[in-house]
């Protein structure tokens, strides 16, 4: 733990990565003052304020667009950014003004708040910020279930073992992705121009309980939910037979390793870092079916949509061995294990989250396939 971090700021605090991070900082740290900051957009993350006011961690209502609102927040030495319109999907419908005054904007005013008060940053980031065409172009065969790198093959930054840093960045990302990729360049020349400490994590997808899972983010705890409770399912993209890959971490192991990045920030400083769950923890949308299946009584029909989203892609793992190197971390929570816990968590909490997870949710499910994301 590093003594410095007496007051921490966590944006996006009442979102799913930002309650759990925030209440985990504050149980380890005694005397420690955490703060979530939060404007509640996210349909169900008012449902994280009993749980940080519990876990005694403070909340303040404001939006990271509004440089008065962070100031009310008052000066911390730490700042986690996980305050985002997190979907890779968003913007093209053409409302795009949202998520870059949030994505982007928003991390310039929550950098100004950090200069103002020499604070450590930690910029939660995301896979995304990899080109989706250089993506689809990966050479893929199926292998059973699962779409999956033909033997022997790799290039630069992509290998067996995943997507590396090095995996070039020419291209269109979508501007989910180039929002991100534009703040972690900003996080970082924030750093070496006025001195801050900063770290990027580049994650793919996370997971866990109190994920309000989404058709278009979110895709593990929102498919679990569909066979608990009901509600349409579909294959989507990609031919439309849920052979795309993604990796998997368990919020609680990503918070294992932010929690060694800051105890040695120094060490970290200026460096960006690919974080996932790994091969090991990779799977399918119809390997997930199968792993769903043997959690509920009834056999779900799945359907299938052909066509593939524009910013969808067919195979990502995560090569996070130089994350794991650098903070001496491993991932400890097996898919079975993830698995079971969201589905114990989705039977505990069944009438406060099927309104929002379930077929009633309003969460664009109709007749909307799932894709995949990060
Ligand atoms: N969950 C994943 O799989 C995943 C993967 C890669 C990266 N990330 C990144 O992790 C971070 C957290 O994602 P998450 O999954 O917790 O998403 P989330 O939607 O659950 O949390 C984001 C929170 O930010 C809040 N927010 C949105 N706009 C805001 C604004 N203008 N001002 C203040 N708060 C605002 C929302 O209300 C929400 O509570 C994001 O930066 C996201 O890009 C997430």
């Amino acid at each position: 733990m590093n003594r410095r971090h007496r007051t921490i700021l966590v944006t996006g605090g009442a979102g799913f990565v930002g309650s759990h991070l925030a209440t985990l900082l504050k149980r380890d740290r005694e005397g420690a003052k955490v703060i979530a900051f939060d404007n509640l957009k996210r349909r169900g993350s008012e449902l994280a304020l009993q749980r940080l006011a519990r876990a005694g961690v403070a909340f303040v209502h404001g939006d990271v667009r509004q440089a008065g609102d962070l100031a009310e927040a008052g000066a911390f030495d730490l700042l986690v950014d996980c305050s985002a319109e997190p979907s890779v999907h968003a913007g093209y419908d053409g409302a795009a003004e949202y998520l870059v005054d949030t994505n982007l904007g928003g991390t310039v005013r929550c950098l100004e708040a950090a200069r103002r008060h020499g604070a450590d940053v930690l910029f939660l980031s995301t896979s995304r910020v990899y080109p989706i065409a250089g993506l689809r172009g990966l050479p893929l065969a199926r292998l059973g279930d699962r779409l999956d790198l033909v033997p022997e093959a790799g290039g630069p930054g992509w290998s067996h073992a995943g997507i590396a840093c090095e995996f070039p960045l020419a291209g269109a990302r979508s501007l989910y992705g180039a929002t991100k990729l534009a703040s972690e360049l900003l996080v970082h020349e924030y750093g070496a121009m006025y001195g801050l400490r900063t770290v990027v994590d580049r994650c793919g997808v996370l997971t866990g309980p109190w994920q309000m899972g989404k058709v278009d983010q979110g895709f593990f705890v929102l498919w679990a939910a569909r066979h608990l409770y009901g509600g349409p399912l579909a294959y989507m993209g990609f031919g439309g037979e849920g052979l795309q890959v993604r990796d998997v971490l368990h919020v609680e192991d990503l918070h294992g390793l932010v929690d060694r990045q800051l105890a040695s920030i120094e060490r970290h400083a200026g460096c960006t870092y690919n974080v996932g769950g790994g091969r090991e923890r990779s799977l399918s949308l119809r390997e997930l079916s199968a792993l769903c299946g043997r959690r509920i009584e009834a056999v779900k029909a799945i359907g299938g949509m052909a066509d593939t989203a524009p910013a969808d892609v067919p195979w990502y793992v995560t090569d996070a061995r130089p994350a794991q190197d650098a903070a001496g971390w491993m991932p400890e929570r097996s898919l079975d294990a993830i698995l079971d816990e969201v589905f114990r968590w989705l039977t505990d909490h069944r009438s406060m989250l099927e309104p929002i997870l379930g077929m009633s949710g309003g969460h664009r499910t109709s007749e909307r396939g799932l894709e995949s994301e990060a």
